[in-house]
């Protein structure tokens, strides 16, 4: 798995359409509301897909 977290792909439907990391900050991010979703040890990261994208 190297660096990469888990994939965004293990829930293809809440995830469909979502590519900005503005996206991902409005449900991920620990100060917007970690009642919707698991939230990320690491709001300040850029990129998310580059990591949360593999293929299986
Ligand atoms: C509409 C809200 C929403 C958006 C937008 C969203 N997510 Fe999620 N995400 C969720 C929810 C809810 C779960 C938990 C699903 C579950 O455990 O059943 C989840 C799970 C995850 C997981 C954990 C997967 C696992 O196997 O435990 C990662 C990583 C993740 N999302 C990353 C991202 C990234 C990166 C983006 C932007 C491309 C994103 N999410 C956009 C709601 C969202
Ligand atoms: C450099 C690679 C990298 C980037 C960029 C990255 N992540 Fe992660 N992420 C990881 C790794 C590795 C883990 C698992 C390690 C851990 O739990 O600390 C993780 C864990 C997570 C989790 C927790 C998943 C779980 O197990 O419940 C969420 C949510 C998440 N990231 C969201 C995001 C969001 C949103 C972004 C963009 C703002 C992002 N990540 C950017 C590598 C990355």
């Amino acid at each position: 798995m190297g660096i990469h977290g888990k994939s965004i792909r293990s829930f293809p439907d809440i995830h469909d359409g979502a590519v900005e990391d503005s996206q991902c900050l409005s449900c991920h991010d620990p100060a917007a509301n970690p009642d919707i979703a698991p939230v990320s040890p690491h709001p300040k990261f850029t990129e998310c897909l580059k990591c949360h994208n593999d293929e299986f």
